[in-house]
């Protein structure tokens, strides 16, 4: 448990402080981890893409730390936590032959954990503004943007493995 949140600005902290740690388990574990798990082609190149971005989203949000002068500490996501969680006991019960099973059911956890990602922006962005942190939204912004478009494209990606499942 950490301090009291009593100020916009403290709970602007404190939810930059748990996007810290999501961004750097992604980068560090959930992501190089999936593009070893993945089988389609296409997926695979997608989530290698994605881990990139989510380096860059690392160094975006230090650089946010540095700009309002406060320690980059991570402060853990029971969301990702146990996003992770379900993801790895579906994987129990797909058979590991379903290879396109499996896949479907990657993309579908993608895409949850990218709405989420989606909607922790989304509430940093208003707070940035509100606080009068022009740089910073901007910034936030740009992370925005790149799970944005790896929603799309893991939406394009669960579409795509449908219809090849569907068809089988
Ligand atoms: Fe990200
Ligand atoms: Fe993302």
């Amino acid at each position: 448990m950490g301090e009291k949140i009593e100020s916009v600005q403290a709970l602007f902290e404190h939810d930059l402080k748990t996007m810290l740690w999501v961004e750097r388990k992604l980068a560090d574990e959930v992501l190089p981890e999936l593009r070893e798990m993945v089988h389609d082609a296409d997926l695979k190149h997608d989530v290698e893409h994605h881990l990139s971005e989510t380096k860059a989203h690392v160094r975006n949000l230090e650089r946010v730390f540095e700009l309002i002068h406060v320690k980059p500490e991570a402060e853990q996501s029971e969301v990702l936590k146990g996003l992770r969680k379900q993801h790895d006991e579906g994987m129990k019960m797909i058979s590991e032959d379903d290879e396109a099973l499996r896949d479907l059911f990657h993309t579908h956890v993608i895409t949850k954990n990218e709405h989420v990602e989606i909607a922790a922006y989304n509430g940093l962005i208003e707070l940035a503004e509100q606080l009068g942190e022009e740089d910073v939204a901007i910034a936030l912004r740009e992370n925005l943007e790149q799970e944005e478009s790896a929603l799309r494209k893991a939406e394009a990606a669960s579409r795509k493995l449908l219809r090849e499942e569907v068809r089988a």
